[in-house]
C-alpha cells in the first residue's frame, strides 16, 4: 500500500494537533494549578500517557470510520457517505472518548465545573467562530434536507453558479462549472438562497431556440424537427421532444424545441448538437431560418404623367380592351384611377345571373366562363380571358344580370363603375355605339343558346343605343 501525499499531509496535521493538544492541557492545567492550588502535575507523566491514548483513540475511530461508510453506508446507500457526515461522527465520538480518558487520566479534575467555570471562554469562542458555526450547523442541515447528491447538477447562490456537485464539506458546497473551475459556495449562503437542483436520476428537459420564415409550414417544420433530434446524442428517448410555436415575431415565427436529456450535465454539448441537427434538417427540407428584416413601404410623391408600377399595368390593360381603342391616353388614364382590382380564386363566382349590376370588369389575369342554366345545370357560353371585358349589359341597360360569370383560375378583375362610364359618355359619344354592337351580339349569342328567334343585330343594336343614352341621361 502506498502512501500519498494527501494522506502524508493528514498524519503531519494529526501529529501537529496532538502536540498542540498536549501543550493546551499542559497550560491549561498549570493555569489551573496554579489558580486553585491544587498540582495536577505531579504525574507529569500523566501528559504524554493522555496524548498516547488519544493517539490510539483517534487511529480506531478514523478505522471504525472507514468500516462503516466506506463499505457499510455503501453497501446498503450504493453512494459515498458525505464527508461532512464522516467528520461529524470522528469529531463527536473523539471528543466523548477524550472526555472520558482525561477523566480517567485526571481523575481529581471535576469537568463539569471547569466547563461552567469556563463559560466566558465559550462566548468568545462562539464569537469568533460564528462563521464557521453557521456553515457547519447549515452543512447538517443541507445533509438532513438531502435537497442534492454528489453527481447532481445544481444552479447556486446570487451570482447563479453552475455545476456537478462533487461534495459538501465543513464550510462549503464544492461544485465543478462546465468550464472545469471549482466553486465553493458557503453551506450558510447554499441553505439561505434558493437552489436549482437537475437530480442525476432524473430526466430533466432543456429548450433550444429557432426561428422560421413566415412563409414555410409550421406543421412540416414540427415534423422535420421532431424527428432530426429524436435519436440524437444524449436525447432521451423516454419522452419525444417536443416542437411549438412560442411566439409569432416581427420577422418570423419563434420556434421552442423541449427535449430531455439522459445525462443533463453534458446539457452544453447536446444542446449544440440539437441546434446543428435543426439546421441539417431544415435545410434538406427547404425550410428557411428567418433572420431580422423589415419590409418598408415608401411613398413616392411622383408627378401627374409619370405613371409607374401596377397603375401603369392597369392603364396598359385598358387601352387594350377594344371599346376603349377611342380614348386618348389621358382619358384611359383617367379611367385607369377610378378602377378597383379584385382577385378570385377558381370557380369563385364574379358575377350571379339576377343580381343588380351597376359596374363591368376586365379581365386582367386569368380566364372566366360565361355561364347560363340548362335546366338548372350551368351551361358555358362564352370564356373570356385578359383584355376581355364583362357585366357590361345590366351596366349599361340597368336589367338584371343574364348570366353567371365563374372564375376558372386564380382570376383578378378590374371594376370599373357607373360614375367612370357617364363620364367617358360625355366626352365620347362613339362609345355608347361601340357598347351597343357588343351587346348586341353577346344578346345574340345568348339567344343562340338558348334556341329563341335571334333578331338582326342592327336593328338590336339601335334599340340598346338609345336605351343606353337614356340610361345615361346622355343627349
Ligand atoms: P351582365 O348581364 O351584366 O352579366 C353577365 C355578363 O355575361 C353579361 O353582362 C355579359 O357581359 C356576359 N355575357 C353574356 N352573354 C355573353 C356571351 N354570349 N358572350 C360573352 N359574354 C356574355
Amino acid at each position: 500500500m502506498t502512501v500519498t501525499s494527501r494522506q502524508k499531509s493528514n498524519i503531519l496535521l494529526y501529529l501537529v494537533a496532538t502536540l498542540v493538544v498536549g501543550l493546551a492541557t499542559f497550560g491549561f492545567l498549570k493555569f489551573f494549578g496554579n489558580q486553585t492550588g491544587v498540582h495536577y502535575f505531579e504525574g507529569w507523566w500523566r501528559i504524554p500517557w493522555l496524548v498516547l491514548l488519544s493517539l490510539l483513540v483517534y487511529f480506531s475511530i478514523r478505522i471504525i470510520n472507514a468500516l462503516l461508510f466506506d463499505f457499510a453506508f455503501r453497501l446498503r446507500r450504493g453512494y459515498e457517505a458525505p464527508t461532512l457526515v464522516r467528520n461529524i461522527f470522528t469529531l463527536v465520538v473523539f471528543a466523548i472518548l477524550f472526555l472520558l480518558i482525561f477523566n480517567r487520566v485526571y481523575a481529581e479534575i471535576n469537568l463539569g465545573a471547569l466547563f461552567t467555570t469556563s463559560a466566558i471562554f465559550g462566548v468568545i469562542i462562539g464569537l469568533a467562530l460564528q462563521d464557521t458555526l453557521g456553515n457547519f450547523f447549515s452543512g447538517i442541515s443541507l445533509h438532513a434536507d438531502r435537497p442534492f447528491q454528489v453527481g447532481d447538477v445544481i444552479v447556486v447562490g446570487p451570482q447563479k453558479h453552475t455545476g456537478v456537485v462533487e461534495g459538501i464539506t465543513w464550510r462549503a458546497v464544492k461544485i465543478r462549472t462546465f468550464q472545469n473551475h471549482i466553486v465553493l459556495v458557503s453551506n450558510s449562503m447554499a441553505a439561505k438562497e434558493a437552489i436549482e437542483v437537475c437530480p442525476r436520476e432524473n430526466v430533466n428537459a432543456r429548450l433550444v431556440f429557432f426561428g422560421t420564415l413566415y412563409s414555410d409550414s409550421p406543421a412540416k417544420t414540427i415534423h422535420v424537427v421532431r424527428e432530426a433530434i429524436r435519436e440524437a446524442d444524449n436525447v432521451s428517448q423516454k419522452i419525444t421532444p417536443i416542437v411549438r410555436i412560442q411566439s409569432l415575431g416581427d420577422s418570423s415565427i419563434e420556434w421552442e424545441v423541449k427535449y430531455w436529456l439522459q445525462d443533463y450535465a453534458k446539457y452544453n454539448d447536446t444542446d449544440a448538437l440539437v441546434r446543428q441537427l435543426i439546421w441539417y434538417a431544415l435545410r434538406r427540407a427547404n425550410i428557411t431560418f428567418a433572420f431580422p428584416t423589415r419590409t418598408l413601404h415608401l411613398e413616392r410623391k411622383t408627378p401627374e404623367s409619370l405613371v409607374t408600377g401596377p397603375q401603369k399595368e392597369i392603364i396598359e390593360r385598358l387601352s387594350a380592351v377594344d371599346i376603349f381603342a377611342p380614348l386618348s391616353v389621358e382619358e384611359t388614364e383617367k379611367l385607369a384611377t377610378g378602377v378597383v382590382r379584385h382577385i378570385f380564386a377558381p370557380g369563385e363566382l364574379v358575377i350571379r345571373a339576377g343580381d343588380q349590376g351597376s359596374s363591368m370588369f376586365v379581365v386582367h389575369n386569368g380566364r372566366v366562363q360565361v355561364q347560363v342554366s340548362d335546366g338548372g345545370k350551368p351551361r358555358a357560353v362564352a370564356v373570356l380571358s385578359e383584355g376581355a371585358f364583362f357585366g357590361e349589359m345590366a351596366l349599361f341597360t340597368g336589367e338584371p344580370r343574364t348570366a353567371n360569370v365563374v372564375a376558372l383560375e386564380e382570376t383578378e378583375v378590374l371594376e370599373i363603375g357607373h360614375a367612370a362610364m357617364k363620364h367617358l359618355f360625355d366626352t365620347n359619344p362613339d362609345l355608347a355605339e361601340a357598347i351597343s354592337w357588343t351587346i348586341a351580339e353577346r344578346r345574340a349569342g345568348l339567344q343562340a343558346s338558348s334556341q329563341q328567334p335571334v333578331q338582326a343585330a342592327e336593328v338590336e343594336s339601335a334599340g340598346l343605343l338609345s336605351s343606353i343614352k337614356r340610361f345615361f341621361g346622355l343627349g
